[in-house]
């Protein structure tokens, strides 16, 4: 493996290289093995301890993250806020300093706070792992997105990868354009004005208003949930307008993309909205093996920002 890890936190793709990704696809890659192996296990974080401290829903994440740190021997303590004294007033800082003074060494953390992660990280010795903050960042969603795309298509240079829906409100969405864009893809993002701003430009993606045009040429086409949770007014007109104009179909499929494109989705799907159930559940759509590569891709974040690299 190229390169060293010396980060002590995963806040954000944002923060890191083009060779940091790469060293988290080619360990995850590893990881991956070790899941397809009888024995399922490796003591890679063994004597460690990591909190899983989740102040918004979560099922993929939460879930694949306690299982990654199960498969590496990890001590795990899971965490909810509705049963932590946030309830009672402590503050997010207490809370912390609290599981560091219980000598806790990794804290995975899903809030609904923008810069959240990055606040607690330089208050802290634990490493930090974001699991989601706010509409800001989610990179081991991006991560694992990547690594899906380099698995199938090879390689991330060149590939043209186009992201539809709430760009907007969508931490996915970010996380996905600051990877891709660093590994080399061509990124064309589409969906409804108000929720998909020109300004999107200004990253280096190409933004589209036009369904079909900006699926044409895609390698992989991303669809993102509609998240009516984060909208605080109508972004547009009803569910059943966005369907019909940006919901992949079966006859958007057939007609309007590559035979070898790749439908992919973060998951929770609003099915019949985003995309129908026969696209979710059809040969093009890679959806569930996201999720499994969601395993390898925590695996490979928990053992590099516990320092595993230097240990060896
Ligand atoms: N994709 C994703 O973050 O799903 P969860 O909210 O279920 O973790």
């Amino acid at each position: 493996m190229r390169g060293t890890w010396n980060k002590k936190d995963l806040l954000s793709i944002y923060d890191l290289s083009a060779e940091e990704i790469n060293m988290i696809l080619d360990t995850a890659a590893e990881f991956k093995k070790v899941s397809e192996r009888k024995v399922k296990k490796v003591p890679a974080l063994r004597g460690k301890t990591v909190v899983n401290f989740f102040v918004e829903p979560s099922t993929r994440t939460r879930v694949s993250f306690e299982l990654a740190e199960q498969r590496l021997s990890a001590d795990i303590i899971n965490m909810a806020a509705s049963s932590s004294s946030l309830k009672k007033g402590e503050t997010l800082l207490d809370t912390i300093k609290n599981i560091e003074a219980l000598q806790a060494d990794i804290i995975v953390m899903r809030h609904s706070t923008p810069g959240a992660h990055d606040f607690i990280s330089k208050h802290t010795n634990c490493a930090i792992v974001n699991a989601g903050d706010g509409a800001h960042s989610h990179p081991t969603q991006a991560l694992l997105d990547i690594f899906t795309m380099r698995e199938k298509k090879g390689a991330i240079e060149g590939l043209n990868v186009t992201i539809i829906g709430d760009i907007l409100h969508s931490r996915v969405a970010r996380s996905n354009i600051w990877g891709l864009l660093k590994l080399g893809a061509n990124v064309t993002i589409t969906g409804p004005a108000t929720i998909v701003p020109k300004e999107f430009e200004e990253c280096g993606v190409q933004v589209c208003y036009d369904l079909k045009e900006a699926i044409k040429d895609a390698d992989v086409i991303n669809l993102l949930r509609i998240q009516h949770e984060r909208q605080n007014s109508g972004f547009f007109p009803s569910v059943g307008e966005y369907a019909s104009v940006f919901g992949v179909n079966d006859e958007v499929v057939e007609k309007y993309i590559k035979k070898d494109a790749l439908i992919m989705h973060p998951g929770p799907i609003n099915r019949g909205v985003e995309l129908d159930s026969s696209v979710a559940d059809g040969d093009q759509s890679v959806i569930l093996e996201q999720v499994t590569n969601g395993l390898a891709i925590r695996m490979a974040v928990l053992f590099l920002v516990s320092g595993g690299l230097n240990n060896d």
